[in-house]
């Protein structure tokens, strides 16, 4: 399976034209990948640079959605409007918008939408803060179990589940998560996967790291089993973004 590396943007970068920069560049850096393929998530606005995309390596990813399909709701973008544009990712339950309020069914609707619509789901889940006793395990199987109630067996080879301790996310991330650390939880991920879905369909769903990821630990997150990296500040520049590529 490909190794995917999801750009995750956020609320950046301030300027069309900077927009255009980053998603050229990032264009440019599929071209010379192999066993990789680039998501480029920008925020909603910026979504039309990757409407015409027909690159082998890079595809475009939405970083939200809104979990209906129907009627009118000021502020909102459809599943619809993201198909149109050419997106084939949405990333949902990031803790920044777990943070805004948005609660576990509503991110188990954001995923059934997505994939009724036969789009493929980053389902972004992890821990505040790591605690003695593990309890912290408890509290990543329950968004797991919330987050996939009614999901079909079928659908889960349309889900990426990206691990991303809130503590290792951003520039006030304490520190970002050891190779040990992610094998563990990848383990206990796809246990819990397993459980619920039969070991064969868990099989399918590959386990992304995200969190402060960058051309130094990226290479030992891979090594490490990680089916994918997810990069937030260091996927909006070009040179830091290629390192990473570059790394494994
Ligand atoms: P970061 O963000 O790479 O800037 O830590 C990762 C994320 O939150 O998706």
């Amino acid at each position: 399976m490909d190794k995917i590396i999801i750009a995750n943007w956020k609320s950046n970068p301030k300027t069309l034209k900077e927009a255009q920069n980053i998603f050229n560049g990032s264009l440019n850096l599929s071209k010379n990948i192999k066993n990789k393929k680039i998501i480029v998530c920008p925020p909603f606005l910026f979504s039309f640079l990757g409407k015409n995309l027909k690159l082998k390596n890079i595809l475009l990813g939405a970083q939200s959605v809104f979990p209906s399909v129907s009627n009118s709701y000021t502020g909102e973008v459809f599943v619809e409007m993201l198909k149109d544009m050419n997106v084939s990712y949405v990333i949902v339950g990031h803790s920044e918008r777990r943070s805004l309020g948005e609660s576990d069914e509503y991110i188990n609707n954001q995923i059934k939408t997505v994939l009724k619509n036969k789009l493929n789901i980053v389902f972004c889940i992890g821990e505040k803060n790591r605690d003695q006793n593990a309890d912290f395990l408890s509290f990543i199987k329950n968004q797991i179990i919330e987050g996939l109630k009614n999901v079909t067996r079928n659908q889960l080879k349309n889900i990426v589940v990206a691990y991303e301790p809130v503590w290792a996310i951003g520039k006030d991330a304490i520190r970002e998560a050891t190779d040990e650390e992610f094998i563990e939880i990848k383990i206990y991920i796809r246990k819990i996967l397993s459980d619920l879905f039969g070991p064969k369909s868990a099989s399918s769903v590959r386990v992304i790291y995200g969190g402060s990821v960058n051309s130094n630990n990226a290479k030992k997150l891979i090594d490490a089993g990680a089916d994918g990296l997810l990069v937030g500040r260091d996927s909006l520049d070009i040179k830091k973004f290629e390192a990473i590529l570059k790394s494994f």
